[in-house]
């Protein structure tokens, strides 16, 4: 076919009913399309997947949830607690990747959630669950039922402490979209993320909590992460980061004291080590903080998130520069913008946002690079209007 005659009709989606995840997908789930749903043990994927299960049911669909690691009764009964009893969704306990593919004509499903494919076995294969053969061979002939029935397929993958998908790493380039579900299995905080993601963007992040009612929706995590603040005590800045796409604002801490070891304490928590340590030689050397070379400086970032992006090195330099000289900085501010190796505040992505995010929860003074309400050009600069000397 020439290119010119290629027809260029938007794939249609259906939603999950589930907004966080929704918005992560950029709309809902496509027929015929393979999501591959990746998180340590334990971090809360049934969970998500059952709710999103009830909720494609509850709008009308037929979805077939197919449990090769529990019993059908716990999953009955987990679905009691989060309300996902409903009509519509099929429940099987089934590890042979075959009868699950006879079930499919039984039950004829618009959705069907694999929980997990490392639990799932092509008997005939003969070598062990959850070995790279098995998975393969089990996510190849899913994938071919998806596309040829037109029915969405989720597959849930544990993921190993390293970080990779263990065995489903090599799945990643046969499914449409891999999302990843993330947090700290202490805090109750979950963020659901696409690494790659064929059907539209792998920008947004969906933001949860982990309650007794299963995950609950966060759609103002901006507004969970301020909740406990103290303001006025020195030590702590409110920095505006991005998350995927989404401006959040998060608190950053630091505390700072002398230290009796010749080396000192330098911990980071939510926060890179590397990136601490840069801007803790910026505020040595640059701003003229002799006594940081002897201190002991801890910093984190509030409620289990993650900074891994630049925007937040003037929060955290600050955090430390409050900390060391005992003086808050003002209850309203919000500060973001990336520090560089000369002390320099430098500009980063999505000013505008960041900005707007803080107006709409009530903070009046935006200290950051050129663009923002009050704009510094170097990290000392930025110390001098907050006072913290
Ligand atoms: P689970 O969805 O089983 O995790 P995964 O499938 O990723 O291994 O859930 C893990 C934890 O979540 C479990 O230890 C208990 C907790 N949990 C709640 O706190 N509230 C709930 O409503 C549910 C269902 C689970
Ligand atoms: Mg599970």
């Amino acid at each position: 076919m020439s290119i010119t005659e290629v027809s260029v009709e938007a794939t249609p989606s259906f939603a999950v009913g589930v907004s966080e995840v929704d918005r992560v997908l950029g709309g809902g789930l496509v027929p015929g399309g393979v999501t591959l749903l990746g998180g340590e043990p334990g971090i809360g994927k049934s969970t998500l997947l059952l709710q999103v299960a009830a909720g494609v049911a509850s709008g009308g669909r037929r979805v077939l949830y197919v449990t090769a690691e529990e019993s059908a009764a716990q999953v009955r009964l987990r679905a009691e607690r989060l309300g996902a009893v409903v009509e519509g969704l099929w429940v099987v306990a089934e590890t042979s990747v075959s009868r699950v593919i006879e079930l499919l004509d039984e039950v004829n499903p618009d959705l069907v959630v694999v929980d997990s494919v490392q639990a799932l076995v092509a008997p005939e294969l003969g070598s062990a669950p959850g070995s790279v053969a098995q998975v393969r061979e089990c996510a190849f002939r899913l994938v071919t039922e998806a596309r040829s029935r037109q029915m969405a397929t989720v597959l849930v993958g544990h993921v190993t402490k390293d970080g990779s998908l263990a065995g489903p790493r090599v799945l990643e380039h046969v499914v449409d979209t891999v999302l990843s579900f993330e947090g700290d299995r202490h805090g109750g905080l979950r963020l659901l993320r696409a690494s790659k993601h064929r059907f539209g963007s792998t920008a947004e992040v969906g933001v949860f909590e982990m309650r007794e009612q299963g995950l609950r929706m966060v759609p103002d995590p901006s507004g969970m992460f301020l909740a406990d603040r103290r303001p006025g005590v020195s030590g702590s800045v409110v920095a505006a980061v991005l998350e995927g796409r989404r401006p959040l604002l998060v608190e950053v801490q630091a505390l700072v004291g002398a230290s009796n070891s010749p080396s000192p304490r330098r911990t980071a928590q939510g926060l890179d080590t590397g990136r601490l340590a840069l801007l803790l030689a910026v505020l040595e050397r640059r701003v003229k903080l002799g006594q940081l070379g002897s201190s002991d400086v801890h910093t984190l970032a509030v409620g289990g998130v993650r900074l891994g992006e630049p925007g937040a090195d003037l929060a955290v330099a600050l955090a430390v520069a409050s900390a060391l000289s005992d003086v808050p900085v003002p209850p309203h501010v919000v500060v973001f913008g990336e520090v560089g190796l000369t002390g320099e505040v430098r500009q980063v992505g999505r000013a505008d946002e960041r900005i707007a995010e803080a107006h709409r929860l009530g903070f009046t003074t935006v200290v950051g690079p050129a663009g923002t309400g009050t704009p510094v050009g170097t990290l000392a600069e930025a110390m001098d209007i907050l006072g913290l000397h």
